[in-house]
């Protein structure tokens, strides 16, 4: 039988706790691999001063673990400087904070050199390996010059933007032509799709074939798979935590007494919208000064990449709005906005999102946004919230009855808030049962087993395995 080994930057180990898991990728790895069982290679999150030349697997259960440590220059260049300065911004359409320096992309290049040489020790014959996102694009390539004729497929958890836009990055041909070394490339939605399958036409003179694109010897399936997330455990335990009122629940809850609550939940990542959100909320209150102590945004936001100089500037400038519309529009009995920069456990989110009227996911930019689907599955049937999503989140394309949103319009998301916290329960259920047959029946295992079935039923040609 096949086994089958998962390759990430990002590893949760089962032993960590449960708010580590906090990213969509980590969780719905940790999901997949805790039902098919087999082996998950990436980074420890740990740094060293001397690099590992082997690394040896620790069994959890079905799972077994294979993490290495990074040297600090590594940390520096592939995770900070290429991956989250370059990658992460280009991929998300933010040509203007888009830092590329050599020495990033040699340490980038350097780092997937010394993952493949670490990995190839561990692989057998019959195993599939499943890499995922941005962090790891040239992997397979490095796999494939030291031998490795395994099925390898490839995820990318985040947008992928037009030609154009990707083309800006140097040395973008030579990065977008090791993707041909995969056998399945999988994205998040069918506009995804056709701008990788373009940048491939167009950057490195592939050619399309209905789903295929062939370049040189190599032939790559390109497929859109919409991640989805455990719907049934994370319903569970949303009404396991608002019935037993978990301490988060409660604290947060309590001082509403019958106020409204609307809740955001992101990663401190510009990618998300928060500080465009928190306007939004800012511009409801201006104009329908009537809600005005009677509802409340609860934003949590844990930190995320701080030592980017982006994300430090994002941490003070989110501080800085919600305190400036605090100031202007609160009361001394009433605070309009609460924001929370620390991470939470699932089980007290689930509780926080049954509990809230309103869920305003309103990222800029998204590949899926997994926050908009454990909200639709946290809510109580009987009186559901309304989810406001944005447009430009890969979840819009499937769930198109919530509150489809155009992020960089505030006055529009203000109005959304309004027509949410207005809609009648009539409204609210028709839009909920079909939000939730939809996150339902594209479930975290319709994901995973639709991924792996495609990868291992692949008719893969034999002939040069070596990228051109
Ligand atoms: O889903 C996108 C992603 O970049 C994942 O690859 C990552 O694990 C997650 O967001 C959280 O980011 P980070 O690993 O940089 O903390």
């Amino acid at each position: 039988m096949m086994r089958l080994v998962v390759v990430s930057n990002r590893v949760t180990m089962p032993d960590r706790g449960e708010k580590v898991a906090a990213g969509g990728l980590a969780v719905a790895l940790r999901s997949a691999l805790e039902q098919h069982g087999g082996l998950w290679f990436g980074w420890s999150g740990a740094t060293t001063a001397e690099p590992a030349t082997s690394v040896e697997p620790v069994r959890h259960g079905k799972v077994s673990y294979a993490v290495t440590d990074l040297t600090e220059a590594e940390r520096q260049s592939y995770y900070l400087g290429f991956a989250n300065r370059a990658l992460w911004p280009l991929m998300h359409y933010r040509l203007g904070l888009t830092e590329f320096n050599r020495a990033d992309y040699a340490g980038y290049l350097g780092v997937n050199r010394r993952f493949a040489r670490l990995l190839i020790p561990l692989l057998k014959p019959d195993d599939v390996i499943w890499i995922h996102d941005y962090h790891l694009i040239p992997l397979a390539a490095e796999l494939r010059r030291r031998g490795v004729t395994n099925r390898i497929g490839y995820f990318h958890h985040i947008p992928w933007p037009p030609a154009d836009v990707f083309s800006a990055l140097p040395f973008s041909a030579t990065l977008i032509s090791t993707m041909t070394a995969y056998d399945l490339i999988g994205l998040q939605t069918q506009n995804d799709v056709a701008n990788l399958v373009g940048g491939l036409v167009a950057l490195c003179g592939a050619r399309r074939d209905g789903n295929r694109v062939k370049a040189g010897q190599r032939e790559a399936v390109v497929q859109a798979f919409p991640i989805g997330i455990d719907v049934e455990g994370f319903r569970k335990l949303s009404v396991a935590s608002v019935r037993a009122a978990t301490q988060p629940v409660r604290a947060t809850t309590a001082p509403l007494g019958s106020r409204k609550l609307v809740i955001g939940v992101d990663r401190l990542d510009y990618s998300k919208g928060i500080v465009q959100r928190l306007e939004a909320f800012g511009t409801f209150l201006r104009n329908h000064p009537e809600h005005r102590g009677e509802v409340g945004l609860l934003q949590i936001a844990p930190p995320s990449r701080s030592d980017v100089p982006e994300y430090a500037e994002l941490d003070r400038m989110s501080d800085e709005v919600a305190g400036r519309l605090n100031a202007a529009l609160g009361e001394f009995d009433w605070t309009p906005i609460r924001m929370v920069k620390k991470a939470y456990s699932r089980s007290a989110l689930a509780g926080l999102y049954r509990r809230a009227q309103v869920g305003l996911v309103t990222p800029m930019r998204d590949g899926m946004n997994l926050v908009a689907k454990e909200y639709v599955a946290a809510q109580n049937p009987d009186d559901p919230g309304v989810l406001v999503l944005s447009r430009f989140a890969g979840a819009a394309q499937q769930l198109g009855e919530a509150l489809i949103v155009n992020p960089f319009d505030t006055h529009e998301v203000a109005e959304a808030i309004r027509t949410a916290l207005a809609m009648p329960l009539s409204e609210r259920r028709r839009r909920f049962e079909r939000l939730y047959a939809t996150i339902s029946s594209t479930d975290i295992d319709w994901w995973t087993s639709r991924y792996l079935a495609a990868l291992s039923g692949l008719d893969i040609p034999s002939g040069d395995i070596v990228p051109p």
